[in-house]
């Protein structure tokens, strides 16, 4: 039997148990996973433990994916481009490689569980914060016509786009620069929605036809997609679908197996009244 677990801090409302208990099932894997509270001055000490008592590998989640970053002794090249690692995978000889499976995660939803093809479209991303940074890279490798960053502090977004600037055709603004523009799929990576907010936007960002998508996710509908459908929106997602795929690559990174999500999506989503 191999451990795994998911750090953390909070950690009591995880899904990632359930998660990976699904996935572990349903590939016949002997694993076991569980949640781990890490003391916010003790990451690393709670990681070292863990690998002295034999775990094989983390997801690591807020506020943490920094720490795991600096704590890698090796690192991916997504995990480096998203300055974050929300898996860990500790090797035979019991050095910590660093990955950041929520890009490809993010991407996989949209593309594979979703149908939106990004390729040749206009993407537009709100917030410039760590969440955002860490899916840059999977989304810019998709070949998108432009990716526009919009931010309530402009000048984040315009260092984030400049730091992926050799990825992709990518800028960066504040919340005015959204005025008179228009794409084809609006992703919110802002963190506004943990208060039930959505930052300003412009009444007529939405043309007819446009996808929304919600980093977050909720047992009810996010502030965003709330003022998504009321704006218009032709499909709206939570990112229900991207805590799952990111699990699923952080699985198949530790097993060599990839599970399938579908189910485990089906099984997670909660029953709308
Ligand atoms: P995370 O790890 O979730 O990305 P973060 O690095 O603190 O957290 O970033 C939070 C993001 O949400 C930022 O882009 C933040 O905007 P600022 O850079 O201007 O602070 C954005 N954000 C949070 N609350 C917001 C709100 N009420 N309206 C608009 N943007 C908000």
């Amino acid at each position: 039997m191999d451990y795994y677990a998911v750090i953390g801090h909070p950690i009591g409302h995880s899904k990632s148990p359930r998660i990976h208990a699904l996935f572990a099932e349903q590939t016949g894997q002997a694993l076991r996973y569980e949640a781990v509270l890490a003391p916010l001055d003790g990451f690393a000490g709670t990681v070292r433990d863990l690998v002295a008592r034999g775990y094989r590998g983390f997801n690591v989640t807020v506020p943490f994916k920094g720490e795991a970053f600096v704590l890698a002794d090796e690192l991916t090249d997504r995990a480096r481009r998203a300055g974050a690692v929300n898996t860990l995978k500790v090797e035979d000889d019991g050095r910590l490689l660093g990955e950041n499976t929520d890009g490809v995660g993010l991407v996989t939803d949209l593309t594979r569980n979703l149908g939106i093809r990004l390729r040749d479209r206009e993407v537009l991303v709100l917030g410039a914060g760590g969440a955002v940074r860490g899916v840059l890279a999977p989304l810019l490798a998709e070949g998108p016509a432009g990716l526009h960053i919009a931010n309530r502090t402009g000048s984040r977004a315009e260092e984030l786009a400049r730091d992926f600037a050799d990825l992709g055709p990518v800028t960066g603004g504040d919340l005015d620069s959204l005025r008179g523009r228009h794409s084809h799929l609006l992703i919110n990576g802002t963190s506004a929605g943990l208060d039930d907010e959505v930052p300003p936007l412009p009444d007529d960002l939405l043309r007819p036809g446009v996808d929304c998508y919600d980093m977050m996710y909720g047992d009810r509908p996010t502030a965003f997609l709330r003022w998504a459908v009321a704006h218009g929106a032709a499909r709206t997602a939570d990112g229900l679908g991207m805590l799952v795929e990111q699990a699923a690559e952080s699985f198949a990174l530790w097993r060599g197996i990839r599970p399938r999500t579908a189910p485990v999506i089906r099984v997670l989503r909660p029953v709308q009244p």
